[in-house]
This record gives structure tokens, C-alpha cells and sequence, in this order.
């Protein structure tokens, strides 16, 4: 059906608010419509699981409570997304070719980092926020352009460092990864896991947590000790936090032996019904795998052309029948052309395809990159 008018936080947005003819609007029908389906929200989902579990650890372990939103609007000012936390004006991450615009000065959020402010603003010390989150990205089993988060968020007050003889930023770090790594025994039992240096620009210092899951490092959150800045400016001036981002596919992926993550969007009862219970602990049964159909499409690129938009066309037309989109061949001639060669892999979940229904899909996309990308085909 085609839904019309969207309730999301108490906000409704009407169709033609979102996909107005607005050339800043880069938001395809495919991301419109999975706007409000609150996946996290479901009880009987592994994400909603997910969540359920890891707010049961915050209950256990901590007698500070920590309120919960998982009902925040994932449209959000450009101001909420990125400068509220600290991201360079040139930062890539504001690009149209990474963030899905509505128009100049409003996005669909990339992280729950983005409510961070507003809650401290609200008096709130210590939060979980759960939300749907959105990212122009290419496509791999492990990458679809909406999927869920979970941010964590908690004050100190100089009074709890003080006693440990530490100052605030070795204190909270401190405590952070203690926090972590206790949820991710909560969830995974005994588990290899390592932190890894990085950088965000609303923490320092700033990490990541990998889990050794079979026989690779995987990433499943970033986090760290929150900029003073951002305290600052939320009336929050002598005190110290931390604050964490964690996918909550790429956790339930591993939980459950998820092995797609298109997975999470599928109504079919032999998904669904393997989550009936509501618990942690269920490996998911994959029902027989159908063979995937590869497709190799050639072009001469362009200035303007990435990878990025030539997954949402791909997906634009062929949904999530489309597995992979990897480049595979890549060459510049001595006029200075450069052509890439990409490998599509069409595969359902569900069904096998036919020959014919994946050769009208590749023939769209083929007149589709040409006429949207201004490629020209080889
Ligand atoms: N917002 C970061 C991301 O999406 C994760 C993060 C949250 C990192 C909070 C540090 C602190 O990748």
C-alpha cells in the first residue's frame, strides 16, 4: 500500500513533505517506505530482542536508572545530526553522497548521536536511545542503507571520580569500558573481544569494541569519553561522561547467526516465526539458500559518479533482490577514461528467481545507470 501521511514521534509528515521536488532531496521511495516501522519496537524481532536484553543489563547493573527512548523522530535538523556533536563543516559524513537529505537543513539521522544534546539540554544524566538510523552506503550482506542503533549516554559528577584518585577523562574511560565489556558478557557469554584506538569528533579519547566471531574481528560499537564542549553547551559545565554507539544488527547478526542483513526486513513466517519466542539464546535456521545470479555490467565513468549512488538506483529497482554490488575490474585507458566493471548478485531470500525476472531487472538497471548516472555502458 501507499502510505500516504506518516505519524513519527507525534510529528506527520505527508508524503509530498518528504519527496517534494526539492532538488536537495535525495530520499528514494525504498527509504521512504521503511520510515516508522520501529523494527527495534517489536518484541518478537531479534532487534527488539536485542534491545530487550541489553536494557535488562542496564536494570541489573545499575541502581541509577537509565532512561529509555526508543520513539525519537529519525528526522532531525542538520544542526542535531552534526553540529550539535561537534562534526567539521567539511566533514564527509554531511555529504549528499553519505546522508539522506529532506531538504537543506534536514536529514534523516546517520546516528543516535544526534539526540545527545537535546536530552542533556533536558536534565537527562544518564540514556539508551534506539532508533532507526540511515546511511547512503553500498550493498553487502553486512550493509543496508537503514539499519538500528543504540547510544548510551552517562554523566558523573566530580564528586565520583574524585574519590578514585583518577581524573574525570581516565575515570569515565575507565568506567566505559568496564560497562562494555560487562554487556558483552551479558550477551555473548565468554567472548574474545579487543579495543581498538579511533576517532569520532564528539569524543576523545575515542574506541572501538571488535568481537572475535568465527575466525574474524568484527566491530560492533564505537564510543568514548564525551567532548567538554558538547557538556558545556548543555549546561553540563563540571562534569565528565561517556557516551557509546552500537549497531544492533551487526550485534544481533552474531547472536543469532543471522548471516543477511536484509533478513531483518523479511515478513516470511519462516524468519518471523523463529523469533516467536521473544528470547536470546535461539540460532536462526536458515530455510535452503537459493543460488544467487551474478551479473557484470561495464561503464566509463564520470567526475560525479560513486558507488553509492549506483547502489540506490540498483536497489531502487530491484529491492532487497539485490545481494552485492562489487566492483570488480577497474582501469584508466591513456585518453584518461576510467571504466569500472561491478558484479551484481541477485539473490532471493525467499524464492528462486527465474532467468527471465533477473534479466528485466539487470536490463532497468542497465538503462537506469545510463540515464540517471550519465555513465555511458561499455
Ligand atoms: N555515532 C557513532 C557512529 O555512528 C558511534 C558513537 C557514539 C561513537 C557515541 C562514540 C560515542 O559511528
Amino acid at each position: 500500500p501507499v502510505v500516504s501521511v506518516l505519524e513519527l514521534g507525534g510529528v506527520k509528515i505527508a508524503r509530498d513533505d518528504v519527496l517534494r521536488d526539492d532538488p536537495t532531496n535525495n530520499v528514494p521511495d525504498t527509504i521512504f517506505s521503511k520510515l516508522g516501522l520501529q523494527l527495534h519496537r517489536r518484541d518478537q524481532h531479534p532487534l527488539g530482542i536485542l534491545k530487550n536484553a541489553i536494557y535488562d543489563y542496564f536494570d541489573t547493573n545499575y541502581s541509577n536508572k537509565f532512561d529509555k527512548f526508543d520513539d525519537l523522530c529519525p528526522l532531525v535538523s542538520v544542526k542535531q545530526n552534526f553540529d550539535d556533536v561537534l562534526v567539521p563543516a567539511d566533514h564527509v559524513s554531511r555529504s549528499y553522497n553519505d546522508t539522506y537529505y529532506v531538504d537543506s537543513q534536514t536529514v534523516l539521522r546517520c546516528h543516535t548521536s544526534a539526540h545527545q544534546a537535546e536530552l542533556l539540554r533536558k536534565g537527562h544524566t544518564h540514556f539508551l536511545v534506539t532508533g532507526d538510523v540511515y546511511r547512503r552506503d553500498s550493498i553487502d550482506s553486512t550493509h543496508y542503507p537503514v539499519f538500528h542503533q543504540m547510544e548510551g549516554f552517562r554523566v558523573f559528577s566530580p564528586d565520583e571520580w574524585e574519590a578514585s584518585g583518577l581524573d574525570g577523562t581516565s575515570f569515565a574511560a575507565e568506567d566505559l569500558k568496564k560497562c562494555l565489556e560487562g554487556l558483552a558478557k551479558h550477551l555473548f557469554g565468554p567472548v574474545e573481544m579487543r579495543w581498538v584506538d579511533t576517532y569520532f569528533p564528539f569524543t576523545n579519547p575515542s574506541f572501538e569494541l571488535e568481537i572475535y566471531f568465527k575466525e574474524k574481528w568484527l566491530e560492533v560499537l564505537g564510543c568514548g569519553v564525551t567532548e567538554q564542549e558538547i557538556l558545556k553547551r548543555n549546561g553540563k559545565l563540571n562534569n565528565v561522561a561517556w557516551a557509546f554507539g552500537l549497531g544492533l544488527e551487526r550485534l544481533a547478526m552474531v547472536l543469532f547467526d543471522i548471516p543477511d542483513i536484509r533478513l531483518f526486513w523479511s515478513n516470511d513466517e519462516r524468519f518471523t516465526s523463529q523469533f516467536s519466542k521473544g528470547q536470546l539464546g535461539i540460532k536462526f535456521k536458515p530455510f535452503s539458500k537459493y543460488p544467487p545470479c551474478y551479473k557484470d555490467m561495464s561503464f566509463w565513468i564520470n567526475e560525479s559518479f560513486t558507488e553509492n549512488n549506483l547502489c540506490e538506483v540498483v536497489r531502487g529497482i530491484a529491492g532487497d533482490l539485490v545481494e552485492e554490488v562489487r566492483l570488480i575490474d577497474n582501469f584508466t585507458n591513456k585518453k584518461g577514461m576510467t571504466s569500472h566493471c561491478y558484479r551484481i548478485a541477485y539473490r532471493s531470500m525467499e524464492r528462486s528467481l527465474t532467468d527471465e525476472e533477473i534479466n528485466d531487472l539487470q536490463m532497468s538497471v542497465r538503462e537506469q545507470v545510463q540515464s540517471k548516472l550519465n555513465v555511458v555502458l561499455r
